[in-house]
Order: structure tokens, then C-alpha cells, then sequence
């Protein structure tokens, strides 16, 4: 028997001495020490010995058994250790890394386009200022001239929140504001949401923006106008792009006009984008009426004006090339990105 142990122990210790990790020294453990293991099979074998060398062979595979217990929690002691060694090792941090830079969002393209407008205006010396996106049908429509049954108020496509309150259809009303808050000269741009219950198409947009835009003083004239949208024009596009002013009606001004840029998506030869006709239309602009002037407190006699508002979402169009206004609030990161 005590050949048979030394021989089995000698066996176990190359075993344990050649695991190479904590998952091998497992397996080891059951094949000597485990309930069906070797060392346990030959602790049931005793009693098939005489009864006389019993407790010898008991005393000496129990002394194997604790022997080799002792050596299990070395060799684990040492696999752990190397174990946390390796593990240090792969997860190094190297602190001379350069770190990820987080990625950050930006201005949406018409919110950029709008600072473009407005930056443009304040250097020409235009003040900004800021009016209701819910406003009384008083200022949205009657006092700019539009009373109720007047066949004008049908090209607003408007949402009614009730018989006096709007969502504001444009930025006009912020003229009547302005007026009636201060008294010439008054150059202001106002730049604001807008929404009409529009069938949206490539050029129309149930919710969109606007910068209105009015300047009052004595002998403002229509050349002062045509020159200020001119150079708004030459900042936006360059000088290269060709402006075109057609006379237009609106209630509130006259005469009237809408000014029209060349179609950047077909270089002027006609594509969905400008309906076929080379020019797509970014603003209406005019003399303000010699009525809404006497609406906003001042007098006609004494003081004439200009006054316009212009599309930031058909200018980013005509200035990108952008096809489709609807792309815009689809939030189309593919496009979004690309300003
Ligand atoms: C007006 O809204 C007038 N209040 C402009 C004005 C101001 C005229 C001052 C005279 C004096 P109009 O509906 O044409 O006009 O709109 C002006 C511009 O807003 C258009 O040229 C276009 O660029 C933009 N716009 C109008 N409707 C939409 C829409 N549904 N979606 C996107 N842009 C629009």
C-alpha cells in the first residue's frame, strides 16, 4: 500500500506542477482529491486489507491526501497571482494616449442660415428683435391691411387657435409691434418661426421660419429698398448669381415686389425645385402702406418705409443646392452633418 501511495502522490505532484491554469488545477482536484478520485479510491480500498495494517495505510494516504491538499493551495495561491499579473498587463492604461474626442452636435443648417441673414442686417445697422409665435389675428392680418372676408387672408393657409388668436402666418405683424413701440428711424429685422396648413411640397413647409424685416424714416425710397436687398443678396449668394425683382401684391405695401434668385439645383435651366422656372422666390418686400404707417402711430405724411420677409429655408436651398425643403426637420443626420 505505502508503494502504491507514494507512487500515486509522486504522479499527482507532476500532475499539479504542470497545470498551466486555475480551470486544469479544477480538473486535478477531482481526478486525486474529488470523490471519485484516485486518493479516495484507495482510502475505500482499505478494507480489503488486514485488519492489522488498516490504520497504517489509513495514517499514511491521509498524510498523501493533506500533502497534496497543501500543494493545490500553493499552486492556486501561484496561478491566481500570475493570473492578476497577466490581466495588469493586457489592461494597461497608457496615459500618454491622445483621448477620443466626444462628438459634439452643431447649429442646424436654417439656424445658421438665419444668423447669416441677421449678421448681414446688423452690419448694415439693423437692430433684432423678437414677437410672439401665437399672435392676435388683429396684428397678423388687420392691422397689415387684411380684414376679415379679404380675399388675401386665403393665400395664408392659417391654424386658428380661436376667432382672435393664430399660430402667425408670417412675420409681418412684428411691423405693427415695432412701429407701435418706437418711433422713427427704425431699422429692424425680426427673425421667427412661422406655420400655415400647408400641403407641403418641395418649396413648402407647414413650419418654417421667416426675417421680416422694415425700415422708416423720412425719404425712404424704393431704391433704398432694391439697394439693401441687393446687398443682402451679393453677401448670401455672391456677385456672380443673378437677382430678379418682379412687382407682387401683398396688402400691406405698395407697390410691392418678390425678389428671386437663379436656381442653384439646375443653374437656372428649370428643375422641381424652382417649378420649372430658373428663379426661385425668397422673399416679398415693398412700401409699407401709407395706412399701416398710420396704423403703427406714424404719420405718412412725414415718414415713408420699407419693409420685407424673407424664406431662410428656400435661401439655404438656392445658396446649398438642396433639392427638397422637407429635408430639413426629417433629421436626416446624412444631410445634417454635411453643414
Ligand atoms: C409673406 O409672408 C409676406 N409677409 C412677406 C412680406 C413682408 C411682403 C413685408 C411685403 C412686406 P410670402 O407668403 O410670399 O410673403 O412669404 C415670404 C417668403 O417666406 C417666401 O418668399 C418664402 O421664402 C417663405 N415662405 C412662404 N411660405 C413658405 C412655406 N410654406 N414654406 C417655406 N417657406 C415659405
Amino acid at each position: 500500500m505505502d508503494q502504491q501511495v507514494d507512487q500515486l502522490q509522486a504522479a499527482a505532484a507532476a500532475a499539479l506542477a504542470q497545470a498551466p491554469d486555475l480551470a486544469a488545477l479544477a480538473e486535478w482536484k477531482a481526478q486525486y482529491l474529488g470523490d471519485k478520485g484516485a486518493l479516495t479510491g484507495l482510502l475505500r480500498s482499505i478494507g480489503q486489507l488486514p485488519k492489522e495494517e488498516r490504520p497504517a495505510a489509513g495514517q499514511t494516504i491521509n498524510a498523501a491526501k493533506r500533502a497534496l491538499e497543501a500543494r493545490l493551495a500553493e499552486k492556486t495561491e501561484q496561478l491566481r497571482a500570475a493570473s492578476l499579473e497577466n490581466a495588469l498587463d493586457a489592461e494597461r492604461l497608457d496615459v500618454t494616449l491622445p483621448g477620443r474626442p466626444r462628438a459634439v452636435g452643431h447649429l442646424h443648417l436654417i439656424t445658421q442660415t438665419m444668423r447669416d441673414i441677421v449678421d448681414t442686417f446688423v452690419q448694415m445697422g439693423f437692430a433684432v428683435v423678437e414677437g410672439p409665435d401665437i399672435e392676435l389675428d388683429l396684428y397678423n392680418f388687420e392691422l397689415l391691411n387684411i380684414p376679415p372676408e379679404h380675399p388675401a387672408r386665403s393665400l395664408h393657409d392659417t391654424l386658428y387657435i380661436n376667432e382672435q388668436l393664430v399660430l402667425r402666418t408670417h412675420t409681418s405683424p412684428n411691423q405693427i409691434r415695432v412701429m407701435q413701440r418706437q418711433p422713427p428711424p427704425i431699422r429692424v429685422v425680426v427673425p421667427g418661426k412661422c406655420y400655415r396648413a400647408e400641403a407641403t411640397d418641395a418649396t413648402h413647409e407647414a413650419y418654417f421660419h421667416q426675417v421680416e424685416g422694415l425700415a422708416v424714416d423720412k425719404h425712404v425710397t424704393l431704391a433704398d429698398l432694391k439697394g439693401t436687398l441687393a446687398a443682402l443678396a451679393r453677401a448670401l449668394f455672391g456677385s456672380e448669381r443673378t437677382v430678379r425683382f418682379r412687382c407682387d401684391y401683398f396688402p400691406y405695401v405698395e407697390p410691392g415686389v418678390d425678389l428671386a434668385i437663379d436656381c442653384l439645383v439646375c443653374g437656372g435651366k428649370g428643375c422641381r425645385a424652382c417649378k420649372f422656372t430658373g428663379y426661385l422666390e425668397i422673399m416679398g418686400a415693398g412700401m409699407v402702406h401709407p395706412q399701416v404707417l398710420r396704423n403703427g402711430g406714424i404719420d405718412p405724411d412725414q415718414y415713408s418705409g420699407f419693409a420685407f420677409g424673407m424664406g431662410p429655408e428656400r435661401i439655404a436651398m438656392l445658396r446649398y443646392g438642396i433639392e427638397d425643403m422637407r429635408l430639413y426637420y426629417t433629421n436626416d443626420l446624412r444631410l445634417l452633418r454635411q453643414f
